[in-house]
């Protein structure tokens, strides 16, 4: 993932400046900033869910940036596993169905042998036919992950996975990032504002209030 000069404004007001920044292959990197200092609005423009105001953002080789909305999409289910903060699984779904829809969305594949494995290496094995709003708030998380890693994506991107944690479910949720990524060779980058979680990062981006 790489940035070039990138930047955000709305309707003439700058609320992300994150300039030129590479992330290699493997590396895991940490966005941490205050609320409000545009770390969102970053995800997002490293994610396509918008076109950034300035700047070019590359990810997997291709210029994020420069393509249009259809193909952003594409981009993004080929190589990007996301985390969102609100967990976002599907409600009328078990956690294996929300893992057979991503995969098939994402691959056009249905591996169910691939989703067993991946629930049981995040610790669901137990909770593999349960419906999201029955898991706990660490459960609901680990079935975000791996529904994020399912397709098996070279960029996980995390907003805020650990906010809401005390401190032993804030490291557990990062050791469970960790470990996930490295088991799939993924690279990780993680947005939050908490610094608890800091010194676990070898590249930390700091964006100003
Ligand atoms: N579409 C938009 N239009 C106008 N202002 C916006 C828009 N999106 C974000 N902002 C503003 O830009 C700033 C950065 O927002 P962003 O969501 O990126 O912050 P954040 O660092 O993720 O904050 P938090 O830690 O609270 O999640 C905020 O002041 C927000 O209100
Ligand atoms: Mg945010």
């Amino acid at each position: 993932m790489k940035t070039e000069g990138l930047s955000h404004a709305v309707g003439g007001k700058r609320i992300m400046a994150v300039g030129d920044w590479q992330q290699t292959s493997g590396d895991h990197a940490l966005v941490l900033g205050p609320s409000g200092s545009g770390k969102t609005t970053f995800i997002n423009a490293v994610t396509g869910l918008i076109t950034p105001s300035a700047g070019r953002v590359f990810v997997a080789g291709e210029e994020m940036s420069a393509l249009g909305a259809a193909a952003r999409d594409s981009l993004r289910r080929r190589t990007i596993g996301l985390v969102f903060q609100t967990l976002r699984l599907i409600p009328a779904l078990s956690v294996r169905q929300n893992l057979a829809l991503a995969q098939r969305i994402g691959t056009g594949r249905h591996d169910p042998a691939a989703i067993e494995s991946l629930i049981a290496r995040v610790g669901l094995a137990h909770r593999i036919d349960a419906r999201p709003r029955t898991l706990s708030q660490g459960e609901g998380q680990r079935a975000a992950i791996a529904r994020a890693l399912i397709t098996r994506p070279r960029l996980v991107v995390a907003d805020e996975p650990t906010s809401a944690l005390d401190d032993a479910n804030a490291f557990a949720m990062v050791d469970l990032l960790f470990e996930t990524a490295a088991a799939t060779g993924a690279t990780l980058l993680v947005a939050t504002h908490d610094t608890r979680i800091a010194p676990r990062f070898n590249t930390v981006v700091r964006l100003a209030a």
